[in-house]
């Protein structure tokens, strides 16, 4: 039966969901279900309630709870330490683009980190979900092998050692190898197998004062080898091309941006294109699996458990309402974040700030409560009787 040409591509949005569920699994899931195991009582009661405040029910506690400074630190410890995880696995370091880059991984899926640094446009992180070699189809191979042009030795230096730059392009994406020699081309480059349009390899350990003879290879992603002509060039003296600055990009406006779409290679190969917004250079390595982030910090032996540093109360009780109840703010009437003023009694079923002034959660059950609009008292009136004796 033939195989249904399908090539999975993850798109940008793919791409940007992917992250999303990664993110929302790090910084919920996984604290938060620990925060029951000792607060279960807590839930239960509100569970049991007919009116559930919504991010309570979907488990967004750090969301209130948790302290900005906490937070701030949580999210740089997260991110060193995915960052410090990631196994770089191939690199383009010429800005173009679209790059073409090709790495073995996990043939049953993995995630890798795609990072696109241009110049001026700043760099680019992109978590992206790869499936399954064999849920991927091949690159559709080529008829014909690259052409290569433009073959010219951009420069002889003299460092410590000598050596030699040598540019090529190709018409489609291909690897790159330098054959070269004095008597014979007996020495080589050695291969890059990352594809591009646009090759350079440097030649280094080479002798001066002589005259090398020297021919590129390259191979497109369907495997089809070109090679060019034989040509030569002397080492008696350093230069240097002038046209090499064209890589280096007209400086162009707007926000980087970058999608990704897998291919099947050569031997169970995944060929990554990145195609952005502007001409980058694009690095591609392997991030580990997430797995279960421990809550604080419980080795085998004694249990340890570290609580959160929870918000002030001025945070939980009024300044986080207005992050997800913007409107609310220009609409309400009632005074909040006040003292009762003098002669005033608020009886303690009526929650305040430490300090005695009135919060959202002064009428608003903080979870859960029975009453519509999660009240602390059935009916406005008595609601508002309960602090305004003279509203009787
Ligand atoms: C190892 C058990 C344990 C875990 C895990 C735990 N707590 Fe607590 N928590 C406590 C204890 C004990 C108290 C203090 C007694 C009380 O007020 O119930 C407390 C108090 C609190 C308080 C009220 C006091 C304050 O500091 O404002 C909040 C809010 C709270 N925890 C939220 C959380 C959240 C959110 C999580 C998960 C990120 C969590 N807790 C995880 C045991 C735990
Ligand atoms: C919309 C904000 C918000 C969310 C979301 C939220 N809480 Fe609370 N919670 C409060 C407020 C306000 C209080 C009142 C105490 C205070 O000032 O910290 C409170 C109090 C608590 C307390 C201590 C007193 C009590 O009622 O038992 C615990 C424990 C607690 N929350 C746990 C949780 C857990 C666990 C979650 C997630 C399932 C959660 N909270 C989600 C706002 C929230
Ligand atoms: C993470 C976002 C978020 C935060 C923070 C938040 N709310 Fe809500 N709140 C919601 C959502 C979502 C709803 C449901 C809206 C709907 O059903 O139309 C809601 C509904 C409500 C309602 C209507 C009754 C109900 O439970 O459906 C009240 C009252 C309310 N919130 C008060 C508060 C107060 C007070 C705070 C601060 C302690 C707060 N909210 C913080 C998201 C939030
Ligand atoms: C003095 C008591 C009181 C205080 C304080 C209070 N509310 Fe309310 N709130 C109410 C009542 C009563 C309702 C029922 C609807 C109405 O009559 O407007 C309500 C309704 C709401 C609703 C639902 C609105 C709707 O039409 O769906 C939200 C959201 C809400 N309050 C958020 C807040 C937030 C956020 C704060 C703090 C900034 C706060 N409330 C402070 C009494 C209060
Ligand atoms: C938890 C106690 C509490 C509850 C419940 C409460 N209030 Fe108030 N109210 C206060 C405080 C405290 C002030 C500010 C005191 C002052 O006037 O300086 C206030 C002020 C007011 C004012 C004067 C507003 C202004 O701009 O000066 C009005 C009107 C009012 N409340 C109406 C109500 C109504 C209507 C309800 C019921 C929906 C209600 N309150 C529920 C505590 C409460």
């Amino acid at each position: 039966m033939g195989r249904k040409a399908k090539v999975i591509g993850l798109s940008l949005c793919l791409a940007i969901l992917a992250f999303a569920a990664w993110h929302a699994k790090v910084s919920t899931a996984s604290p938060v279900d620990k925060c029951l195991e000792c607060h279960r009582a807590t839930w239960e009661e509100a569970e049991s309630m007919r009116y559930i405040h919504l991010p309570f029910q979907q488990k967004k506690c750090l969301h209130c709870h948790e302290s900005r400074k906490a937070r701030r630190q949580r999210r740089m410890e997260e991110k060193r330490r995915s960052e410090a995880q990631v196994t770089w696995l191939g690199r383009n370091p010429a800005p173009a683009k679209v790059q073409w880059l090709n790495f073995k991984a996990d043939p049953y899926g993995a995630t890798v980190l795609v990072e696109a640094k241009g110049p001026g446009v700043g760099v680019r992180r992109q978590r992206v979900k790869i499936p399954p070699v064999d849920d991927l189809d091949p690159l559709p191979a080529a008829d014909a092998p690259p052409q290569i042009k433009n073959v010219r030795v951009a420069e002889v230096e003299r460092g410590i050692f000598l050596s030699a730059r040598i540019v090529w392009d190709t018409d489609k994406p291909a690897t790159s190898l330098v054959r070269y020699g004095i008597k014979a081309l007996n020495q080589n480059s050695g291969l890059d197998t990352s594809y591009t349009n646009h090759h350079e390899v440097v030649l280094t350990g080479i002798r001066s004062n002589r005259t090398y003879r020297f021919r590129v290879e390259s191979e497109s992603m369907g495997g089809k080898k070109a090679v060019s002509e034989e040509k030569e060039f002397s080492t008696a003296r350093a230069f240097r091309l002038d046209d090499e600055k064209a890589f280096t990009a007209a400086g162009e406006e707007g926000e980087l941006s970058l999608e990704c779409k897998v291919f099947r290679g050569k031997d169970d190969q995944y060929i990554l294109r990145v195609t952005a917004s502007h001409p980058v250079a694009v690095s591609v390595g392997l991030v580990p699996e997430e797995r279960d982030k421990s809550y604080g910090s419980s080795d085998s032996g004694g249990e340890v458990v570290k609580h959160i540093i929870t918000s002030s109360d001025l945070f939980a009780n009024i300044t986080v309402c207005y992050t997800c109840h913007r409107e609310y703010q220009k609409i309400l009437s009632h005074p909040i974040n006040v003292y009762p003023k003098p002669g005033m009694i608020v009886p303690s079923e009526y929650p305040t700030l430490d300090d005695g002034r009135i919060s959202c959660n002064s009428c608003h059950a903080n979870h859960a409560s029975d009453i519509p609009f999660r009240l602390i008292k059935s009916g406005k009136k008595e609601l508002c009787i309960g602090c305004h004796k003279d509203m009787a």
